[in-house]
């Protein structure tokens, strides 16, 4: 829900009819974060989920309508067991602990991917948090968790084909997981990869891409407003005329 006023927005350098509605974040870098400074990958995101607190904070008192953030792909399975594991407990506590602040700031939390494929706990606290949030009328919060684009459009494509036999652009888009949230205006990408790593790929089609190589641990609110400048300043054309 947005809290501050126009003149504290432009306190902030925004622009109040520049916010972009929908943002959504690739969340890069933890592991490099953390090996850069001697430390065990685990800490770099460990780092991350601190990270996340003021950027949701921050999205929500600015009044964006909705927040996509990547925090596990469809594709991260392929990693080890073990580090597997400590994003598993990190989702856990994360939730456990931030929840109660995210209700009363009006989130409502959903999970977006194929959730069923985490062990029992990580389901049940997922669950939990979107039950709860189910009807605030903040900050609209995806956590995408087991997601990947073409997976999403797979199945958009199969619930679209249950409903009509020649489903329209418009049958896809409402059988996304994000239907409700609309395209993104604003792609940001931390740790310095310029690739989109099958985020969202339907809901991107005219969104305005931000890279940045500062690892997502180091990823500020002063970050953020860099990346709220910057799209502040784009022409977005649509593919029509100026
Ligand atoms: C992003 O950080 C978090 C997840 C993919 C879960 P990485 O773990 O990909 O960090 P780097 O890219 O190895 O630095
Ligand atoms: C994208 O980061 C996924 C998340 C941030 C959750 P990756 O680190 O998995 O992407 P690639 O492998 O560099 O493309
Ligand atoms: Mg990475």
């Amino acid at each position: 829900m947005r809290k501050y006023t126009d003149r504290e927005l432009k306190e902030f350098g925004l622009a109040p009819d520049r916010i972009p509605k929908h943002i959504a974040i690739v969340m890069d870098g933890n592991g490099r974060w953390a090996t850069g400074r001697g430390l065990p990958r685990a800490a770099g995101h460990r780092a991350g989920v601190n990270a996340l607190r003021d950027i949701i904070r921050f999205t929500s008192d600015i009044g964006v309508e909705s927040l996509t953030i990547y925090a596990f792909s469809t594709e991260n399975r392929k990693r080890p067991k073990d580090e597997i594991g400590i994003l598993c407990g990190l989702l856990i506590e994360y939730f456990n602990r931030e929840i109660d602040e995210l209700h009363q700031n009006g989130v409502r939390i959903k999970s977006i991917g194929d959730l069923s494929w985490f062990p029992t706990a990580v389901q049940e606290t997922v669950r939990a948090a979107e039950r709860k949030t189910a009807d605030n009328p903040g900050l609209k919060l995806n956590i995408a968790l087991n997601y990947g684009g073409r997976a999403e459009l797979v199945r958009a494509m199969r619930l679209a084909l249950s409903e009509t036999d020649e489903p329209d652009e418009a049958a896809i888009s409402r059988n996304l997981y994000t239907a409700d949230s609309g395209d993104v205006d604003l792609l940001i990408r931390t740790g310095g990869e310029e690739r989109v790593s099958n985020f969202l790929l339907w809901q991107i089609a005219y969104a305005e891409l931000y890279f940045t190589d500062v690892k997502w641990p180091d990823f500020t609110r002063d970050e953020l407003i860099k990346a709220l400048k910057d799209f502040a300043g784009r022409e977005r054309r649509f593919g029509g005329l100026k």
